[in-house]
């Protein structure tokens, strides 16, 4: 239980103000931005029948996420119907297991085995970027990210790189996360409407899955996908349905939010031409200072672009929250990307300021404050990966290239993931 004094319910935003955004056919990140700045870091808004209870305040954002995981759960994932049972979605004891067996792939010595992939994806990518110089050839920098982020988690899952063939067939990923926010509520309906996609992943993963179990290692090795596959053997529970849903799970949560932040970053860099300088001014190629620049222009994305912007929670039980009473059954909201622009935390917000991560002092001390990984027992098991893959691919193309884009997307689409609303089309010139 919290200690503070328990002043009453959550105070909840005026629902004439919800009326006037829900005509005004406004974006959910708008209302929640008003109820924060009317009634601070833990407050309600009706924006269904009942009310939900947005948290931004980083003790409440510690009490949810990393004290009380268990009175405030999972349900419901939005993207169970790609994602299925795979550890993103589920929840007690099946997700503590299937936890437990991950965990170990994606810390310290797990973690060194993905080394020789990531690189070889980061190599491919300089390389095709280096044609696109060559020949003054157009492309589009989110495609781009896009590819690279999937022939990582692919080399990592597999072992081998991706084809040209499966990466047009996985681009149905990218559709059914797009989709995902304007499906129907039922269940059948909402399957029906992306259908088609649906069945193109299960193609591809039931391939990789019967790859994996006739032992068929890649040039690096066998992947993960292996790892689990041998789990089968000790757990009856990794059927191949679930061998399928955690393939599809590390696929989705594995490059979807690594593409988009590397995206926003160079859309970012295009504004902001100094920090791509003083980045690469600090130390020479593979030196451990450049890796720590690199690093923080990753991490300032992150905090204005957490591309996990909303993280959805259920109360299980009644409970006290920054002083106030919360029910049992309401639904939560942490919302770390308006933790991370709360001016109180992070002085001049909306600034572009990668020195945030390396000056001393430069971020707020207080846990809960910075969270794009999230925090707690549910927090993202591919941090390791997602950093190193994201400073692996810039220490590749950073001093070699400067994205000179034909037009901009005006702004973000607030869906699954915070991404930019339009294509970032590009032609490279050569880095001065
Ligand atoms: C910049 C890139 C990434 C960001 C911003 C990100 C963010 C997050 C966040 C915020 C969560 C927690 C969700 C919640 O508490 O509701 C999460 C969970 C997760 N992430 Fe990531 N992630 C990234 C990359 C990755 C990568 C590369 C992988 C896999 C290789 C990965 C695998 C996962 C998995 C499996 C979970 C679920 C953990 C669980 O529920 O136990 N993520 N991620």
């Amino acid at each position: 239980m919290a200690t503070d004094a328990v002043t009453g319910p959550v105070p909840e935003l005026d629902p004439a103000a919800v009326e006037r955004w829900r005509r005004g056919g406004g974006e959910l990140v708008e209302l929640l931005t008003l109820a924060r700045e009317r009634l601070g870091g833990v407050a309600a808004v009706r924006i269904g029948p009942r009310p939900t209870v947005l948290v931004t305040a980083p003790e409440a954002v510690q009490h949810v996420l990393a004290r009380h995981p268990d009175r405030y759960v999972k349900r419901s994932h939005r993207a169970r119907l790609l994602i299925g049972d795979g550890v993103l979605a589920a929840t007690g004891d099946a997700w503590k297991r299937q936890r437990r067996l991950l965990q170990s792939q994606f810390t310290g010595t797990g973690m060194r085995r993905y080394e020789q992939r990531i690189a070889g994806a980061a190599r491919a990518a300089a390389e095709r970027w280096a044609g696109y110089a060559r020949t003054g050839e157009g492309f589009d920098v989110g495609e781009e990210m896009r590819r690279f982020a999937l022939d990582t988690i692919w080399r990592a899952l597999t072992g081998h790189p991706l084809d040209a063939g499966r990466a047009r067939e996985l681009t149905a990923v990218a559709a059914v996360v797009a989709a995902l926010p304007s499906l129907p509520a039922d269940e059948v309906e909402a399957r029906d409407s992306v259908a088609a996609d649906l069945a193109r992943i299960d193609t591809v993963a039931r391939h990789a899955v019967a790859a994996a179990r006739d032992g068929a290692a890649g040039p690096d090795g066998p992947g993960l996908l292996q790892v689990l596959v041998d789990a089968s053997a000790a757990y009856p529970e990794y059927t191949d349905r679930l061998l399928r849903d955690e393939l599809v799970t590390l696929l989705v949560a594995g490059h979807e939010t690594t593409a988009t932040t590397l995206t926003w970053l160079y859309l970012l860099l295009d504004r902001h031409p100094a920090a791509r300088e003083e980045a690469l001014a600090a130390g020479g190629e593979g030196s451990p200072e450049r890796r720590e620049a690199l690093q923080a222009l990753v991490s300032e994305t992150l905090r204005l672009y957490p591309s996990a912007w909303i993280l959805p929670r259920h109360a299980t039980e009644a409970d006290t929250l920054g002083g106030h009473t919360v029910a049992a059954g309401t639904d939560v909201l942490v919302c770390p990307y308006l933790t991370h622009r709360d001016p109180e935390l992070w002085p001049d917000p909306e600034r572009f300021d990668p020195r945030r991560f390396t000056a001393a002092g430069g971020r707020p001390a207080r846990q809960g404050a910075y969270l794009p990984f999230g925090i707690g027992p549910r927090a993202c098991l591919g941090t390791q990966f997602a950093l190193r893959e994201s400073t692996a691919l810039l220490e590749q193309l950073l001093p070699r290239h400067v994205p000179v884009f034909t037009s901009v997307p005006a702004g973000a689409v607030y869906g699954l993931t915070v991404r930019p609303d339009g294509p970032a089309p590009a032609t490279l010139a050569p880095a001065g």
